[in-house]
């Protein structure tokens, strides 16, 4: 009865949604669910956020405020720090982050917390959605015992399915609603019900018979990812010495229209899912004894990435600048952990600026996108900085210039004709011309 309430109200877009977290994930699905004609309330613990998004702005650069100020022209949409609103919604996702712990063991805590937060609030008929990535085994293991706190029994009373998140920040093509979306559910009227709900704003959605397999599946994309780029990481180091530039390989490579794909090397990976996800694995197989090696070892090489990097740049100033990294004025130019995006959460160029400030650098940083970084201990040596602007004497100031990210809107010409010398972990700088600037790929 109250399975055919609900899925009649998903079919009738009659439903209210609660999206718990109003994060990277959380505020673009909130978006498409409201402009699709549900009532949503976003719920976050984070009052700045919640107070943010009620006055019409947004918090994330990537997100204009336009695109909340049209979400509360809706009428349909209202965040709130209040968990409560739980029990008039007919649907929760949760969207909250599982970080890594100091010993890369798995953080659940943010998921046990929601569960905990939610159980009293659960109503019969609902759906609840997770959407964290993590370990096989999380929504049934971790998340439904607390629920069922409740004394309501999932799959029966209410329903719990886990559909991975695969939004990509600042990708011009692909946003939430056209990335065809996983969904998994323990059983068929799991499934029914949360296809209904989703296949009303996702385009595509491919429903998979269990919860584990849908985690599974977001654990295979991410380590795909990551071990192909510890791959490219490492032929990049093993094609230096004998003078081979990766980056012309790679193209040469992905020219064969079968059986390959292009991965490209950088500084060392960062974010919330590449860097982490892996582990999540690693750390749950250990339950069965099985050792996770190639998860292991493509984890070692990316996280000795920017070490590579220091060497690098200190072989570049003793050899073009006669000088060593002690004393050396750096420019780092972008912190964020890929282009154009305004996220520094795991960033690569954080942790190369701790290495050179260790040697003895005295580093800036210019980042268009990030004009300052907090106080906190994430942004390690460079917490408080704010970003140099943009101009040719703030170029020539310094000893070297760092290319860590890719940003579109940086101005590489300008950099190479002002800068003395550059190393360059993207390969920005293939296309500049006439320049005197010394460049070093690394
Ligand atoms: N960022 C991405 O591009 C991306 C892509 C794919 C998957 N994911 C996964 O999605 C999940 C969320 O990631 P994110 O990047 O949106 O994280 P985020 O840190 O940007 O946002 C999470 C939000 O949840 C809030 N929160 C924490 N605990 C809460 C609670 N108990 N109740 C309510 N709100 C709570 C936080 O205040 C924060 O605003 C993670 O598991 C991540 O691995 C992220």
């Amino acid at each position: 009865m109250h399975y055919e309430t609900t899925l009649k109200k998903f079919q009738n877009k009659d439903a209210t949604i609660a999206i718990v977290g109003l994060g990277y994930v959380g505020i673009p699905l909130a978006e498409v669910i409201t402009q699709k004609g549900f009532k949503t309330i976003g719920v976050d613990i984070d009052p700045v956020k919640v107070d943010m998004l009620n006055q019409g702005r947004s918090y994330l650069h990537h997100i204009e405020d336009d695109r909340i100020q049209d979400m509360l022209a809706t009428k349909r949409f209202e965040a709130s720090e209040n968990l409560e609103k739980v029990a008039q919604c007919d649907a929760v996702i949760i969207c909250v982050p599982t970080p890594l712990g100091r010993h890369h063991e798995p953080v659940l805590s943010f998921i046990e917390n929601a569960g905990e937060e939610i159980y009293p609030f659960i109503c019969k008929g609902q759906l609840i959605v997770l959407e964290s990535s993590s370990f096989p085994g999380t929504t049934t293991e971790i998340l439904k015992p607390i629920l069922e706190k409740s004394g309501l029994i999932a799959d029966k009373d209410f329903f719990l399915a886990f559909s991975p998140e695969r939004e990509d920040p600042g990708n011009q093509s692909f946003s939430t609603s056209n990335i065809p979306k996983i969904i998994g559910g323990d059983t068929p009227e799991t499934q029914e019900l949360v296809k209904a709900l989703y296949s009303q704003f996702i385009q595509q959605v491919i429903p998979v018979d269990s919860t584990k397999v849908a985690e599974a599946a977001k654990l295979l994309e991410n380590i795909y990812r990551a071990v192909n780029i510890s791959l490219i990481n490492e032929l990049k180091i093993i094609f230096d010495p004998m003078d081979i530039d990766i980056w012309k390989v790679i193209d040469a490579a992905k020219t064969k229209p079968f059986g390959f794909m292009p991965f490209y090397p950088g500084p060392g990976i960062g974010g919330h899912c590449i860097p982490l996800d892996p582990y999540y694995l690693t750390w749950k197989s250990q339950e069965n004894d099985m050792p996770t090696r190639l998860i292991n070892i493509a984890g070692e090489i990316n996280e000795r990435m920017p070490h590579y990097v220091l060497k690098k740049t200190g072989e570049a100033l003793d050899k073009h600048a006669q000088k060593g990294l002690n004393g050396s004025k750096i420019l780092i130019v972008g912190v964020a952990y890929k282009k154009n995006i305004d996220d520094y959460r795991e960033s690569p160029a954080l942790k190369i600026a701790d290495l050179l400030h260790k040697r003895g650098a005295r580093l800036s940083y210019f980042d268009p996108l990030i004009s300052e970084l907090p106080n906190s201990p994430q942004c390690g040596v460079l917490a408080d900085h704010k970003s140099i602007e943009a101009s040719a004497e703030h170029f020539e100031a310094y000893d070297a210039i760092l290319i860590t990210v890719d940003h579109d809107t940086v101005d590489y010409q300008q950099i190479a004709d002002h800068a003395h010398l550059i190393v360059d972990t993207r390969n920005v700088t293939a296309n500049c011309s006439d320049s005197d600037c010394i460049i070093v790929k690394a």
